[in-house]
Protein backbone atom coordinates (compact mmCIF):
# COMPACT_ATOMS: atom_id res chain seq x y z
CA UNK A 1 0.00 0.00 0.00
CA UNK A 2 1.44 3.46 -0.99
CA UNK A 3 -1.97 5.78 -1.63
CA UNK A 4 -4.33 5.50 1.16
CA UNK A 5 -7.04 8.34 0.33
CA UNK A 6 -7.57 10.63 -2.66
CA UNK A 7 -8.83 14.23 -1.25
CA UNK A 8 -10.14 16.97 -3.32
CA UNK A 9 -10.06 19.77 -1.21
CA UNK A 10 -9.85 22.97 -3.02
CA UNK A 11 -13.57 23.97 -4.58
CA UNK A 12 -13.77 22.55 -7.95
CA UNK A 13 -13.82 25.53 -11.08
CA UNK A 14 -15.91 25.34 -13.73
CA UNK A 15 -16.16 23.55 -17.05
CA UNK A 16 -14.73 19.71 -17.63
CA UNK A 17 -13.52 18.14 -15.61
CA UNK A 18 -14.96 20.03 -12.60
CA UNK A 19 -18.62 20.19 -13.79
CA UNK A 20 -18.75 16.26 -13.87
CA UNK A 21 -20.99 15.15 -11.17
CA UNK A 22 -18.15 12.67 -10.16
CA UNK A 23 -16.16 15.55 -9.66
CA UNK A 24 -18.98 17.67 -7.81
CA UNK A 25 -19.53 14.21 -5.56
CA UNK A 26 -15.62 14.00 -4.98
CA UNK A 27 -15.74 17.24 -3.48
CA UNK A 28 -18.81 16.69 -1.51
CA UNK A 29 -17.46 13.58 0.46
CA UNK A 30 -13.90 15.12 0.67
CA UNK A 31 -12.70 12.27 -1.66
CA UNK A 32 -12.52 8.66 -1.59
CA UNK A 33 -10.07 6.06 0.65
CA UNK A 34 -8.34 3.37 -0.71
CA UNK A 35 -8.46 0.74 2.11
CA UNK A 36 -6.76 -2.18 0.11
CA UNK A 37 -4.69 -3.09 -2.15
CA UNK A 38 -6.97 -3.67 -4.33
CA UNK A 39 -9.65 -0.77 -5.29
CA UNK A 40 -12.00 -0.90 -8.36
CA UNK A 41 -13.55 1.80 -9.96
CA UNK A 42 -16.82 0.64 -11.41
CA UNK A 43 -19.59 3.01 -13.34
CA UNK A 44 -21.69 2.92 -16.37
CA UNK A 45 -19.82 4.88 -19.74
CA UNK A 46 -19.22 8.62 -19.25
CA UNK A 47 -19.52 7.90 -15.19
CA UNK A 48 -16.32 9.53 -14.73
CA UNK A 49 -13.25 6.40 -14.17
CA UNK A 50 -11.17 7.69 -16.55
CA UNK A 51 -11.05 11.07 -15.62
CA UNK A 52 -10.43 9.55 -12.11
CA UNK A 53 -8.00 7.46 -12.89
CA UNK A 54 -6.09 9.74 -15.19
CA UNK A 55 -6.18 12.55 -12.13
CA UNK A 56 -4.84 10.04 -9.79
CA UNK A 57 -2.04 8.82 -12.30
CA UNK A 58 -1.22 12.32 -12.59
CA UNK A 59 -0.68 13.76 -8.58
CA UNK A 60 1.07 10.50 -8.59
CA UNK A 61 3.60 11.35 -10.55
CA UNK A 62 2.84 9.37 -13.79
CA UNK A 63 2.81 10.68 -17.64
CA UNK A 64 -0.78 11.47 -18.18
CA UNK A 65 -0.49 9.52 -21.47
CA UNK A 66 0.36 6.60 -19.61
CA UNK A 67 3.21 4.25 -19.03
CA UNK A 68 5.65 4.43 -16.09
CA UNK A 69 6.97 7.72 -14.40
CA UNK A 70 10.32 7.54 -16.67
CA UNK A 71 7.64 8.32 -19.72
CA UNK A 72 7.85 11.95 -20.28
CA UNK A 73 6.54 11.67 -24.16
CA UNK A 74 3.31 13.33 -25.20
CA UNK A 75 1.15 13.06 -28.34
CA UNK A 76 -2.07 15.16 -27.98
CA UNK A 77 -2.51 16.84 -24.38
CA UNK A 78 -6.37 15.63 -23.21
CA UNK A 79 -5.63 15.19 -19.26
CA UNK A 80 -7.59 17.31 -17.42
CA UNK A 81 -6.58 19.79 -14.28
CA UNK A 82 -7.88 17.78 -11.94
CA UNK A 83 -4.66 15.88 -11.24
CA UNK A 84 -3.08 19.23 -10.12
CA UNK A 85 -5.95 19.82 -7.65
CA UNK A 86 -5.77 15.87 -5.98
CA UNK A 87 -3.81 15.41 -2.79
CA UNK A 88 -2.79 11.59 -2.30
CA UNK A 89 -2.80 10.45 1.21
CA UNK A 90 0.54 8.29 1.28
CA UNK A 91 1.67 5.79 3.73
CA UNK A 92 4.42 6.82 5.90
CA UNK A 93 7.77 5.50 4.57
CA UNK A 94 6.17 3.79 1.39
CA UNK A 95 7.21 5.22 -1.49
CA UNK A 96 6.63 2.35 -5.15
CA UNK A 97 9.59 0.99 -6.70
CA UNK A 98 8.18 0.91 -9.89
CA UNK A 99 4.61 1.33 -11.47
CA UNK A 100 2.62 1.33 -14.24
CA UNK A 101 -0.59 3.78 -15.63
CA UNK A 102 -2.55 1.85 -18.11
CA UNK A 103 -4.56 4.48 -20.19
CA UNK A 104 -7.21 3.11 -22.28
CA UNK A 105 -7.04 5.31 -25.25
CA UNK A 106 -3.08 5.30 -25.66
CA UNK A 107 -1.49 1.70 -25.33
CA UNK A 108 -0.74 2.06 -28.33
CA UNK A 109 1.61 5.20 -27.89
CA UNK A 110 3.26 3.24 -24.93
CA UNK A 111 4.30 0.72 -27.01
CA UNK A 112 6.01 2.76 -29.77
CA UNK A 113 7.69 4.45 -26.49
CA UNK A 114 8.76 1.18 -26.01
CA UNK A 115 10.17 0.74 -28.77
CA UNK A 116 11.72 4.25 -29.02
CA UNK A 117 13.21 4.13 -25.41
CA UNK A 118 14.81 0.43 -26.40
CA UNK A 119 13.84 -1.21 -23.53
CA UNK A 120 11.47 -3.99 -25.45
CA UNK A 121 13.53 -6.58 -23.09
CA UNK A 122 12.31 -5.47 -20.14
CA UNK A 123 8.44 -5.90 -21.41
CA UNK A 124 8.74 -9.68 -23.04
CA UNK A 125 11.54 -9.10 -25.76
CA UNK A 126 9.69 -8.26 -28.64
CA UNK A 127 8.08 -4.89 -30.13
CA UNK A 128 4.62 -4.92 -28.31
CA UNK A 129 3.29 -3.84 -32.24
CA UNK A 130 4.28 -7.16 -33.01
CA UNK A 131 1.97 -8.66 -30.56
CA UNK A 132 -1.80 -8.77 -30.25
CA UNK A 133 -3.41 -6.64 -28.41
CA UNK A 134 -4.37 -8.82 -25.09
CA UNK A 135 -0.49 -10.69 -25.69
CA UNK A 136 1.37 -7.07 -25.32
CA UNK A 137 -1.08 -6.23 -22.06
CA UNK A 138 -0.77 -9.92 -20.64
CA UNK A 139 3.57 -9.73 -21.43
CA UNK A 140 3.31 -6.00 -19.76
CA UNK A 141 1.37 -7.47 -16.86
CA UNK A 142 4.18 -10.34 -16.64
CA UNK A 143 7.56 -9.17 -17.59
CA UNK A 144 7.06 -5.24 -16.95
CA UNK A 145 4.88 -4.91 -13.36
CA UNK A 146 7.15 -6.10 -10.50
CA UNK A 147 7.00 -6.03 -6.45
CA UNK A 148 6.27 -3.09 -4.80
CA UNK A 149 4.44 -1.18 -6.97
CA UNK A 150 1.47 1.22 -7.51
CA UNK A 151 -0.05 0.18 -10.89
CA UNK A 152 -3.57 2.42 -11.86
CA UNK A 153 -5.13 0.22 -15.06
CA UNK A 154 -7.70 2.05 -17.26
CA UNK A 155 -10.45 -0.94 -18.08
CA UNK A 156 -7.38 -3.91 -19.13
CA UNK A 157 -10.16 -5.77 -19.71
CA UNK A 158 -9.98 -4.16 -23.55
CA UNK A 159 -7.71 -6.23 -24.87
CA UNK A 160 -8.61 -9.42 -23.21
CA UNK A 161 -10.48 -12.26 -23.80
CA UNK A 162 -12.46 -13.74 -20.26
CA UNK A 163 -9.37 -15.85 -19.78
CA UNK A 164 -6.88 -13.11 -20.39
CA UNK A 165 -9.50 -11.40 -17.39
CA UNK A 166 -8.71 -14.57 -15.20
CA UNK A 167 -4.69 -14.55 -16.03
CA UNK A 168 -4.63 -11.00 -15.12
CA UNK A 169 -6.22 -11.73 -11.97
CA UNK A 170 -3.65 -14.27 -10.83
CA UNK A 171 -0.82 -11.84 -12.15
CA UNK A 172 -2.43 -8.93 -9.73
CA UNK A 173 -2.68 -11.87 -6.73
CA UNK A 174 1.18 -12.11 -7.56
CA UNK A 175 1.68 -8.72 -7.38
CA UNK A 176 -0.23 -7.54 -4.37
CA UNK A 177 1.30 -10.76 -2.58
CA UNK A 178 4.76 -8.55 -3.33
CA UNK A 179 3.72 -5.21 -2.29
CA UNK A 180 1.47 -3.65 -4.90
CA UNK A 181 -0.91 -1.78 -5.13
CA UNK A 182 -4.01 -1.59 -8.13
CA UNK A 183 -6.81 1.03 -8.40
CA UNK A 184 -8.31 -0.26 -11.59
CA UNK A 185 -11.33 0.89 -13.86
CA UNK A 186 -13.32 -1.81 -14.93
CA UNK A 187 -16.46 -2.85 -16.28
CA UNK A 188 -15.62 -6.51 -16.02
CA UNK A 189 -17.19 -8.87 -13.54
CA UNK A 190 -14.44 -10.94 -13.72
CA UNK A 191 -11.93 -8.32 -12.34
CA UNK A 192 -14.28 -7.13 -10.30
CA UNK A 193 -14.54 -10.27 -8.67
CA UNK A 194 -10.61 -10.05 -7.04
CA UNK A 195 -11.12 -11.37 -3.67
CA UNK A 196 -11.11 -8.47 -0.87
CA UNK A 197 -11.10 -5.59 -3.53
CA UNK A 198 -12.71 -2.81 -2.81
CA UNK A 199 -15.49 -1.54 -5.31
CA UNK A 200 -16.23 1.62 -5.39
CA UNK A 201 -19.19 2.21 -8.60
CA UNK A 202 -20.02 5.64 -9.54
CA UNK A 203 -23.56 6.27 -9.83
CA UNK A 204 -25.46 8.21 -12.59
CA UNK A 205 -25.92 11.15 -10.48
CA UNK A 206 -22.18 10.91 -10.00
CA UNK A 207 -22.50 9.85 -6.42
CA UNK A 208 -19.46 6.97 -5.02
CA UNK A 209 -20.26 4.36 -3.20
CA UNK A 210 -18.51 1.21 -1.82
CA UNK A 211 -20.68 -1.79 -2.99
CA UNK A 212 -20.53 -5.68 -3.11
CA UNK A 213 -19.84 -7.65 -5.93
CA UNK A 214 -23.50 -8.91 -6.24
CA UNK A 215 -24.62 -5.12 -5.89
CA UNK A 216 -22.65 -4.12 -8.85
CA UNK A 217 -24.54 -2.93 -12.15
CA UNK A 218 -21.84 -4.68 -14.36
CA UNK A 219 -22.11 -8.07 -12.44
CA UNK A 220 -25.86 -7.46 -11.94
CA UNK A 221 -27.01 -6.71 -16.01
CA UNK A 222 -24.33 -9.81 -16.91
CA UNK A 223 -25.88 -12.12 -14.54
CA UNK A 224 -29.79 -10.88 -15.89
CA UNK A 225 -28.89 -11.38 -19.80
CA UNK A 226 -26.75 -14.23 -19.12
CA UNK A 227 -29.70 -16.21 -17.16
CA UNK A 228 -31.67 -16.01 -20.44
CA UNK A 229 -29.97 -13.95 -23.22
CA UNK A 230 -33.37 -14.56 -25.46
CA UNK A 231 -35.51 -12.44 -22.96
CA UNK A 232 -32.88 -9.66 -23.05
CA UNK A 233 -33.17 -9.63 -27.25
CA UNK A 234 -36.96 -9.20 -26.78
CA UNK A 235 -36.98 -6.70 -24.28
CA UNK A 236 -34.74 -4.78 -26.50
CA UNK A 237 -37.07 -5.64 -29.79
CA UNK A 238 -34.28 -7.51 -31.47
CA UNK A 239 -36.10 -10.57 -31.55
N1 LIG B 1 -11.51 16.30 -22.67
C1 LIG B 1 -12.80 16.33 -22.33
N2 LIG B 1 -13.51 17.48 -22.44
C2 LIG B 1 -14.81 17.55 -22.09
N3 LIG B 1 -15.51 16.49 -21.59
C3 LIG B 1 -14.86 15.34 -21.46
C4 LIG B 1 -13.48 15.17 -21.81
N4 LIG B 1 -13.11 13.91 -21.55
C5 LIG B 1 -14.21 13.29 -21.07
N5 LIG B 1 -15.25 14.15 -21.02
C6 LIG B 1 -16.61 13.83 -20.51
O1 LIG B 1 -16.50 13.50 -19.14
C7 LIG B 1 -17.39 12.44 -18.81
C8 LIG B 1 -16.63 11.33 -18.11
O2 LIG B 1 -15.75 10.74 -19.07
P1 LIG B 1 -14.81 9.52 -18.67
O3 LIG B 1 -13.98 9.24 -19.86
O4 LIG B 1 -14.09 9.84 -17.41
O5 LIG B 1 -15.89 8.37 -18.41
P2 LIG B 1 -15.67 6.82 -18.10
O6 LIG B 1 -16.42 6.49 -16.83
O7 LIG B 1 -14.23 6.50 -18.14
O8 LIG B 1 -16.45 6.12 -19.32
P3 LIG B 1 -16.14 4.73 -20.10
O9 LIG B 1 -16.68 3.64 -19.26
O10 LIG B 1 -16.90 4.89 -21.37
O11 LIG B 1 -14.66 4.65 -20.33
C9 LIG B 1 -18.06 12.02 -20.11
O12 LIG B 1 -19.35 12.56 -20.14
C10 LIG B 1 -17.19 12.62 -21.18
O13 LIG B 1 -17.93 12.95 -22.31
MG1 LIG C 1 -13.12 5.33 -19.42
Amino acid sequence: MFIRAVRLDAAPGDGYPFDLPVVRALHRRGGIALPGPVTLLAGDNGSGKSTLIEAIAVAAGFNPEGGTTAFTFATRPSESALGGHLTLSRVAGRKPRTGFFLRAESFYNVATEIDQLGVTASYGGQSLHERSHGESFLDLAEHRFGPSGLYLLDEPEAALSVQGCLALLVRIGELVALGGQFVIATHSPVLLAYPGATILEIGTDGAINEVAYDQTEAVAMTRTFLADPARMLRHLGLT
